[in-house]
């Protein structure tokens, strides 16, 4: 019998394979017999004479049911295997309409969305219009003889990948913190062991209260995911501040970082991407160096999930202890100087991303030979400033790429500090992050960032390094699309 050696392939369909297999979490020959087990069952449905294309045009969209059903039971078993599921719990306040566009959003992504619509939710929107746009029958009474009989809530609860209570109401906040139980909503969030995620939207003053910041707590230690609220102008007249519902496609993100598929094989393929990473070492003399605690796995996850996108990725390292992400191009450097020559080669780009910890001073002079000790005692080290990588990309007129996105690792006044860096730097986006002694960040292997854009702040949920980078990867393929920033 024949054999097929993937190492054989062209490189073009070798690189693709690689990706697709990463994206899967499977081997590439796993993946290769996925693929021809696939079309094995694709041709045992085509008549004598057929071809997949006339016989089976709908092949071509992925994660459609319809089409899985039309492939029989293998299709379908494969389809289930793929769609995630997300039940979205709609919550009673204005910001209910923008639930509908979130359901479009998610479809979009080829997500089965299931909705369920509390009684105060149904002031604002109707069943009909989530059911007609999830494409499945939306939810309303816990106690619905129908329901119950057909798919009740234990069920609902269950079937689900993911749950997303958008608008999550002060009330919804409070009932699932303290664990009611006395309509569909709270009965199903009680009821499940799947991830939640809640899109808080209410009156500032609400947002504010004692209460409430309770019950956040709660649901926090609880493991429940949080995105948003923004600040901005309220749907009541002359309210502004924190509260209102984070925009449909924030809460995309989070979703798609929460059920791990941040951004698909072929999000940014044709795209050239430049992201820097690690510390720098500047210096002193031949054997000493300032440096700092960054690890790079940061800027290290943001060029897989780039790379496994289908981008073309020049990762900029300084020292770490970390293996080549897979499918990148790879430039280490030590100092700072070294970094901004190599990322000023690497460019043009589309997009570039400063997750280096540069180090901000280097010694003004590094010695030849290592400095001795001697009766003079400590000698005065003399430090210039270095570089600043990210503003001199962003303020580059001719070769700026068009999204430039920094990081700002901050010990206090996160948000502030950020806002006015994007202004200084003249970058697009800056990810915030708590790098106090704490948080763990720094080293550690989870990261709780805000991104802060001229359009205002998100607040995203705690996560590990390889979901921010996802979700991150996803906002960027997603703003490349609509080429705006
Ligand atoms: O000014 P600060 O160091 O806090 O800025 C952080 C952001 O700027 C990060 O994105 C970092 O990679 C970038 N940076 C840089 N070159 C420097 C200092 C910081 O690219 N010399």
């Amino acid at each position: 019998m024949a054999s097929i050696t993937i190492r054989q392939l062209d490189e073009g369909l070798k690189r693709r394979l690689r990706l697709r297999a990463a994206r899967n979490g499977r081997s590439m020959e796993d993946e290769a017999r996925t693929i021809l087990r696939h079309a094995a069952s694709l041709d045992e449905r085509i008549e004598p004479g057929g071809t997949p294309e006339t016989r089976a045009p709908h092949t071509a969209r992925r994660g459609s049911s319809a089409t899985a059903h039309a492939l029989g039971p293998a299709a379908e078993h494969a389809d289930a295997a793929r769609t995630k599921r997300i039940l979205l719990i709609i919550g009673g306040g204005i910001a209910a309409y923008k639930a509908l566009d979130l359901i479009r959003r998610l479809k979009e992504r080829e997500l089965a969305v299931r909705c369920i619509l509390t009684k105060a939710a149904q002031e604002f929107i109707t069943p009909l219009s989530a059911a007609a746009l999830s494409g499945e029958r939306a939810f309303t009474d816990l106690f619905d003889p129908q329901t119950e009989f057909d798919i009740g809530h234990i069920r609902l609860a269950r079937e689900a990948d993911l749950i997303v209570l958008a608008p999550a109401t002060a009330d919804l906040i409070a009932k699932l913190a303290g664990g009611h139980a006395d309509d569909l909503a709270s009965a199903v969030l009680l009821a499940t062991d799947r991830p939640v995620l809640v899109a808080p939207a209410m009156n500032p003053r609400m947002w504010e209260h004692k209460a409430t910041r309770r019950n956040l707590v709660q649901l926090i230690a609880d493991g429940v995911a949080v995105v948003g609220p923004n600040s901005g102008e309220m749907a009541e007249a002359s309210e502004a501040g924190i509260g209102r519902m984070a925009e449909p496609l924030e809460i995309v993100a989070a979703v798609l970082s929460l059920i791990g598929r941040a951004a698909g094989e072929g999000a940014l393929a044709g795209k050239r991407v430049i992201v820097t990473s690690g510390p720098t070492h500047e210096p002193i003399d031949p054997v000493r160096y300032i440096a700092n605690r960054s690890s790079g796995k940061q800027g290290h996850s943001l060029a897989a999930a780039a790379a496994a996108a289908g981008a073309e990725v020049t990762l900029v390292s300084g020292p770490v202890h970390l293996p080549d992400p897979p499918g990148v191009k790879i430039i280490k450097v030590a100092s700072a100087q070294d970094m901004l020559a190599a990322v000023m080669n690497a460019l043009p780009a589309d997009v570039a991303v400063f997750a280096a910890a540069v180090a901000d001073w280097r010694p003004a002079k590094a010695q030849l030979n290592k400095i001795k000790k001697g009766p003079g005692g400590a000698p005065k080290l003399a430090l210039t400033e270095n570089p600043d990588i990210l503003a001199t990309v962003a303020h580059n007129t001719k070769r700026r790429p068009h999204l430039v996105i920094g990081f700002a690792a901050e010990t206090d006044h996160i948000i502030e500090h950020a806002k006015a860096k994007l202004a200084r730097k003249g970058c697009d986006w800056i990810l915030a992050n708590d790098v106090s002694a704490e948080s763990g960040v720094m080293g550690g292997d989870r990261n709780t960032v805000h991104l802060v854009t001229a359009q205002g702040v998100e607040s995203w949920p705690p996560q590990s390094k390889e979901d921010v980078a996802r979700g991150l990867v996803a906002r960027i393929a997603e703003t490349l699309a609509g080429a705006k920033r």
